[in-house]
């Protein structure tokens, strides 16, 4: 199977779990075009969706999913979204696409969380993949000095903006073994408006796409 049949076979297996009448939260990336273009397939079902960012919303409309605001439709029940990193206790690095703020947002306001990723985004530990961190651009030097002195190496992602108007530091060199108090950490530098780590609320299924199909993890 190549990458792209394990992500739409995991984005086919998390269309199970949208409920009739509902407005869900819709993340960001490839393996959630994947389950965006699927949902266009049952769009009636659904009230509508809240997107995690300008390129999702965009997505959804031209699938005729209307797209709401947050503010709007309260609590979500259900938040699918895919991840570039996952543990097994689906504590998950996010925001390759630099849409992680938003994405920390959807996920806090859904009672569900499904993660939908390809099997090469399991690891044992975190870290690999370099940690997106959200920042005010005032703050980009004051951060990354920050970042240095709790061991991590900052890059700017050079040409990149967020859709709230800030840049992405990505993060080199953690190993993250404590995933929820370095989320904290980071969370606690001034100019830093999200970090990726997702674990003080993770996902609550994994659906890993492998050669062999589609498993679950809870
Ligand atoms: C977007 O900011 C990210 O959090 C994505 O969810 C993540 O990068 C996964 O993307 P792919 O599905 O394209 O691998």
């Amino acid at each position: 199977m190549t990458q792209d049949e394990k992500k739409q076979a995991v984005a086919e297996a998390a269309l199970e779990y949208v409920e009739s009448g509902t407005v869900i939260g819709v993340g960001t990336g490839s393996t959630a075009n994947f389950f965006i273009d699927g949902l266009g397939r049952i769009k009636g079902k659904l009230d509508g969706a809240v997107a995690s960012s300008e390129a999702t919303a965009e997505r959804l409309k031209q699938n005729g999913i209307p797209v709401l605001d947050l503010n709007a439709t309260g609590g979500l029940a259900l938040y699918v979204d895919g991840a570039d990193e996952s543990n097994r206790y689906l504590h998950l690095i996010k925001g390759g696409g630099g849409a992680l703020t938003r994405e920390k947002i959807v996920a806090a306001a859904s009672e569900k969380f499904v993660c939908i990723a390809d099997d090469s985004k399991l690891v044992d530990v975190l870290g690999t993949f370099p940690l997106p961190i959200e920042v005010i651009p005032l703050a980009r030097s004051y951060v990354a000095r920050q970042i240095v002195q709790l061991g991590g190496t900052p890059v700017l992602r050079e040409g990149f903006t967020t859709d709230n108007g800030n840049i992405i530091l990505d993060v080199h060199n953690l190993e993250i073994l404590n995933p929820a108090e370095i989320e904290e950490n980071l969370d606690r530098i001034v100019g830093v408006v999200t970090n990726g780590l997702f674990a003080k609320r993770p996902a609550d299924v994994l659906l890993l796409g492998g050669d062999s199909g589609v498993t679950k993890l809870d």
